[in-house]
This record gives C-alpha cells, sequence and structure tokens, in this order.
C-alpha cells in the first residue's frame, strides 16, 4: 500500500490514567481533555468512582470533568480492574494510604499478573495486604505510612508509580531505584508540577511529600506507543508518506524512535509545545528499508511496549535483531515474549526466545498465516501491522481485544492506505 496525509492517534493510556488518579486525588474539579476513551482507561474511571470521585463526560475531544473529595472513600463493591495492570498497582498504592479495606480483582488475564512486587513494599510503608498468591483478587487495608528506601526488582513505571502514590497520598519522604534502564516518569513529572520535590540522585529517584495534589487542567498529548503502529505500517509500505500528529515524545517514551532510526527508519520530529512539562510534537515517517539491530537491556524500560512492534517489523529488516532481556514480557496481559517468537514463526519468519533474549532473524518470506494473540491488544496491533505487507495473508485470532488500549485501530489502519492510494 501506499500512505498518504495526517492522522492521530488517541490520548496517551498512562497519563490519561494518572490524570485520573490524581484529580480523584486533589479537592475541587478538575478538567481533561484528550483523554484515552479505551476500556483500561474507563475501568480506571469506573474503581475511581466507586472510590468517590464524580467522573462526568463532557462533550466533544474526549473531555472529561472529575470531581475529587481529596481523598478517596470506602467502596462497599469489589473493585475490578478489568485487563488493567495499570489501574490496579497505581490504585494499590492510593489505597495503601487510605484507612480502609478494598478488594481488587481483574480479568482473567490480570489474576494471573504478579502484584506481590507491589504490595511487598507497600507493605513495607505500612499497608495490611491479604492476598492467597502473588495476584489478584487480594485485600488492602491502608494505614498511617512511614518512608522507605526501596530497590525495586525490575525497572517498573507501574511499580514506582504505585510507591510515589502512596507517599504523596500519605505524605511521606520516599527513596526508590530502578535496576536498569529508567522506565516512564510521568507519575514524576505531574509530582513536580503539584510541587512535590522529585530529585534523580546516583540512579536513585528521591521523592520528597512537599507538595499538595489540588485540581489541574490537561490536554493529554497522543499515545506514542499507539502512534507506533502507524509508524510502523507507513515504514513498511510501499510508497508516500505519513504525518502522526499530536503525540507524546517524553524522552522515556521515545526509545522506540531512536531504535527505528537505528534500523533506519526515516521518521522526523517536528515539536509542537508541551502539557504539563510533557512535549508533544509532529511525526513525519516515510517507507524505509530496515536492517536489523541489537537493542540493549538498559533500552529496554524505554519501549517496553513497543516490543511487538519492533520484532515484526526486525522480521521484515535485513539481518537479524536481537532484544536483549526481554523476560519482563513474560508477564505482560499474555506471556508476550512467547507469543511474539511463536507467532513470528506462524507467519513464516524465524524467531526464537533465547534465554531473556528474543532473536528475530530478518530477511523474512511475505507473512502468511494464524496469529494466536491469547487477547493482548499488542500482539494483536503489531501483527495487523505486519498483515498490511503486500500480498500478505495474516489472520488474527482475536481483533476486539485492541480495544483496550486503541479504540479505532483498525479503521485508522486501514485508513491509511486510504488516503495514500493502492
Ligand atoms: C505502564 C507501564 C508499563 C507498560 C504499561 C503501562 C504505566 O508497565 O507496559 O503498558 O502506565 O506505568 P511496567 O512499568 O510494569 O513495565
Amino acid at each position: 500500500m501506499k500512505v498518504g496525509g495526517a492522522v492521530r492517534v488517541p490520548g496517551d493510556k498512562s497519563i490519561s490514567h494518572r490524570a485520573l488518579m490524581f484529580a480523584a486525588m486533589a479537592r475541587g474539579t478538575s478538567h481533561l481533555g484528550g483523554v484515552l476513551p479505551s476500556l483500561d482507561v474507563r475501568g480506571t474511571a469506573r474503581v475511581l468512582r466507586q472510590l468517590g470521585a464524580v467522573i462526568t463526560p463532557l462533550r466533544g475531544e474526549h473531555a472529561v470533568r472529575v470531581k475529587g473529595r481529596g481523598r478517596l472513600l470506602p467502596s462497599e463493591g469489589t473493585l475490578n480492574c478489568g485487563n488493567s495492570g495499570t489501574t490496579a498497582r497505581l490504585l494499590l498504592g492510593l489505597l495503601a494510604a487510605h484507612r480502609f479495606r478494598a478488594t481488587l480483582t481483574g480479568d482473567s488475564s490480570l489474576r494471573r499478573r504478579p502484584m506481590a512486587r507491589v504490595t511487598a513494599p507497600l507493605g513495607l510503608m505500612g499497608a495490611r495486604i491479604d492476598a492467597r498468591g502473588d495476584g489478584l483478587p487480594l485485600d488492602i487495608t491502608g494505614g498511617r505510612l512511614h518512608g522507605i528506601r526501596y530497590e525495586l526488582p525490575v525497572s517498573s513505571a507501574q511499580l514506582k508509580s504505585a510507591l510515589l502514590l502512596a507517599a504523596a497520598a500519605g505524605g511521606v519522604d520516599l527513596g526508590v531505584r530502578e535496576p536498569a534502564g529508567r522506565s516512564r516518569d510521568h507519575t514524576e513529572r505531574l509530582l513536580r508540577a503539584f510541587g512535590y520535590t522529585v530529585l534523580e540522585r546516583d540512579g536513585w529517584i528521591e521523592f520528597v511529600a512537599s507538595g499538595r495534589v489540588v485540581p489541574f487542567e490537561l490536554q493529554v498529548p497522543g499515545d506514542i506507543s499507539s502512534a507506533a503502529f502507524m509508524l510502523g505500517a507507513a515504514l513498511l509500505a510501499e510508497g508516500g508518506a505519513l504525518r502522526v500528529v499530536g503525540v507524546g515524545v517524553n524522552p522515556t517514551r521515545t526509545g522506540v524512535l531512536t531504535v527505528l532510526a537505528r534500523m533506519g527508519a526515516e521518521i522526523a520530529l517536528e515539536p509542537t509545545g508541551s502539557e504539563l512539562d510533557e512535549p508533544v510534537a509532529d511525526l513525519d515517517v516515510r517507507p524505509s528499508l530496515l536492517r536489523g539491530t541489537i537493542v540493549a537491556a538498559a533500552e529496554i524500560p524505554g519501549l517496553i511496549d513497543e516490543v511487538p512492534l519492533l520484532a515484526v517489523l526486525a522480521s521484515r529488516a535485513s539481518g537479524p535483531s536481537v532484544f536483549r532481556d526481554v523476560g519482563e514480557l513474560r508477564v505482560k496481559e499474555s506471556n508476550r515474549l512467547e507469543l511474539i517468537a511463536a507467532n513470528l514463526r506462524a507467519v513464516g519468519a524465524a524467531a526464537e526466545v533465547r534465554g531473556e533474549d528474543l532473536w528475530v532473524a530478518g530477511d523474512a518470506p511475505i507473512p502468511r498465516g494464524r496469529v494466536r494473540t491469547d487477547g493482548d491488544h499488542r500482539l494483536a496491533m503489531a501483527f495487523a501491522v505486519l498483515g498490511t505487507v503486500a500480498g500478505a495473508r495474516v489472520a488474527v485470532d482475536d481483533m476486539a481485544c485492541v480495544a483496550v488500549s486503541f479504540p479505532g485501530f483498525e479503521a485508522l489502519l486501514r485508513s491509511l492506505a486510504v488516503r495514500g492510494g493502492r
């Protein structure tokens, strides 16, 4: 296909979750625009409503008004976080600082995902956790918290943010350190906007409970993790050019652009402004001949959600690619690591999990075959992008799951070709 014109992707998922949570913590009315209208973010809004926030959708551009009560209120019912790890983990952080008992659960995928990595440090801070195993469902009873210094077992923005939210809501200082590479720092940026001191020193994030969460206004930028799929489709196209407008380009999220540039992708970034310290840009992309690359372990946290897309692009590149130390992908919405490799093989490419690394041979034949997603949205979208290659026949078993992060994905992907002509 040929691509053409300009597209806008929906709002950033990570920022949407956080904005709703901070607005629920504030006492008074916040106005948010561009909030991602996906199942995951709707799930966050649903549980925050159960906890006392009044969240009202407004007309136009996914605007919402959030009336927070300055704290969360006890909920009678179980808090169902659906498919969303971010909802569950960040909410656990907030609840740790509230003196009532709450029960969290999720769908069958989320119930399998590890929670002890969050609940252990929250327990050290003073919350009480009642869990049967490592996952959901679990009960949490918040309490008076104390500050801790804690080295996370994995670099994870969800874990880091859970502890930061607990510290902010509980009014205590915190030191937290990630083992390898920096994960996304949206929580830190928002906390700074509320007057908290958040410093980085010798690999530690030092949080000082010096601020206060107050009502705010925010226009959520487009999600670079969603934009990546449009960039990928344009890179594989046979001609034309595409502009993706209004994309959040926080440097802890742009690892995908760095790696694509190394692979030979022609992508230019044009800054257009910023929203509460989150830089925004338009991205111009042209179809490009790609070459394989090695993605270092320290780069992974900055592109953790883009590995499926990068892996399918690597199969179309010349020469092999290696993604180092991606074991964390085993505990995403699916066993994403094994499924990336298995699905690449299912469509005729060579790929293997080698220990904690993912290896993808380049120079694959035209992709043809059936893809199994286990309901994982990013696998569905990555392989749908691969299916746009001329002559490809890629059947993805479940496209409905894309609604958790990118409603309208299929229509937008199809529109790229329509804009560009055949
Ligand atoms: C997210 C963090 C990432 C990412 C997820 C969203 C966030 O998870 O995979 O889609 O909003 O903090 P980890 O931080 O657990 O790697």
